[in-house]
């Protein structure tokens, strides 16, 4: 089973054959038909985030179920085709129980050991241990994954489409769905034009935001948000400036889709008095900001972090595919590139210097 491996801090990913163990208790295997080049990845590949190696990375996939291990529940069968969630769920830690299963106390579990829910790994290279991305890693032909990893995918969704709404569509759109709240009729503003942030563009639209302001370094990428529905502004020191002078005084809803330090700062900057920054870019682990105290209190304003776009995926995934085939959402416009698991190397290049919409590989 071919998969792109990550073996070392900054060097590129090794397409490699590896063993893969038969799924044990309550996991399943899926043969992978796509997967998305999120740039959370690439803040494995140089150390902004750390992970055990080597390791197999992906997290946003889709793909059919081939095989059911030992005591899964009946809800997934073999044939069926399924988006791969990064965020399985236990179902009795608190944040499950609360119904906010994207801070299940596995989530931490997964990042500590880089294995499935038991902490082990069904991955080898000869006598090698091979670990796994957020329970996930499908840049590879087929993935064991715990059943709760799962969310079925309808006749209908391509497979592109199943693998880009399981990252940055759910996290973009859902953003806009479920952590924005009465933006019909005013201005939002999104900060980064990439996959995630082009999504939260459409969730945007979708919630009938007006106009959706869309900020990026890139010019290409600014044209394809305004081909989105979008205002392009280009980013610049003056943002700010030009933000509240188009919006007669700042948006009350801000997206954060880079997660720079600067970025935050300006969003911020950006929102009317009231106004809530979304935060959805990550960094590297420990990065700060500085942020202008007088201002968040006396103008009351709100920064909020939204891990899954703040969804809950079994939920909220099922939803985006019902906007999809009901013509509500235009996710196709949103897959770029189309390349082959060979290529993973080419495309995180290619994301790094300006790739348009989310590219998609097809193990
Ligand atoms: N919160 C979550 O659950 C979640 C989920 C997925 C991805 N992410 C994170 O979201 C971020 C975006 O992911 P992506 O896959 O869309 O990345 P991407 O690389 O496709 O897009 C990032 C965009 O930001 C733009 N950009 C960079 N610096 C900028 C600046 N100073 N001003 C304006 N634009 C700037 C780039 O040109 C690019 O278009 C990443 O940090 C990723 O790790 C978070
Ligand atoms: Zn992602
Ligand atoms: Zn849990």
């Amino acid at each position: 089973m071919r998969a792109a491996v990550l073996r070392e801090v900054g060097a590129p990913l090794t397409v490699e054959d590896l063993e893969l163990a038969p799924p044990g208790p309550g996991e399943v295997l899926v043969r992978i038909e796509a997967a998305g080049v999120c740039h959370s990845d690439l803040h494995y590949m140089t150390g902004d985030l750390p992970a055990r190696l080597p390791i197999v990375v992906g997290h946003e996939g889709a793909g059919v179920v081939e095989a059911l291990g030992p005591g899964t529940s009946g809800r997934i069968g073999v044939g069926d085709r399924v988006a791969l969630l990064w965020r399985p769920r236990c179902g009795e830690c608190d944040a499950c129980v609360a119904g906010d299963p994207a801070l299940c106390r596995f989530g931490r579990v997964l990042a500590d050991t880089n294995g499935l829910m038991d902490g082990t790994t069904r991955l080898r290279a000869g006598d090698e241990a091979v670990h796994h991305l957020m329970g996930v890693s499908c840049f590879a032909e087929r993935v064991v994954v715990s059943e709760s990893s799962t969310v079925a995918v309808p006749e209908g969704v391509p497979p592109e489409i199943a693998a880009i709404s399981a990252c940055a569509v759910i996290t973009g759109v859902g953003a806009a769905l479920g952590v924005v709240e009465h933006a019909a009729g005013r201005p939002l503003l999104v900060l980064g034009a990439g996959g995630v942030g082009l999504a939260a563009v459409l969730g945007a639209t979708l919630v009938g935001a007006t106009p959706v302001l869309a900020v990026d370094l890139d010019p290409a990428r600014l044209e394809l948000a305004a081909r989105f529905g979008a205002t392009p502004m280009p980013a610049g020191d003056d943002l700010a400036e030009r933000v509240l002078e188009a919006t007669s005084g700042g948006v009350l809803w801000a997206i954060d889709a880079v997660g720079g330090a600067g970025t935050l700062r300006q969003a911020l900057a950006c929102l009317a008095p009231g106004g809530t920054l979304v935060a959805v870019g990550l960094n590297r682990a420990g990065a700060t900001v500085d942020l202008p105290i007088n201002d968040l209190v006396q103008r009351r304003k709100r920064i909020v972090g939204a891990l899954y776009g703040g969804a809950n995926p079994r939920l909220d995934l099922p939803r985006i595919f019902a906007l999809y085939l009901a013509g509500r959402l235009p996710l196709d416009a949103l897959v770029g590139a189309r390349r082959p698991l060979d290529e993973v190397n080419e495309a995180y290049a290619e994301l790094r210097s300006g790739a348009l919409g989310r590219t998609v590989l097809l193990p």
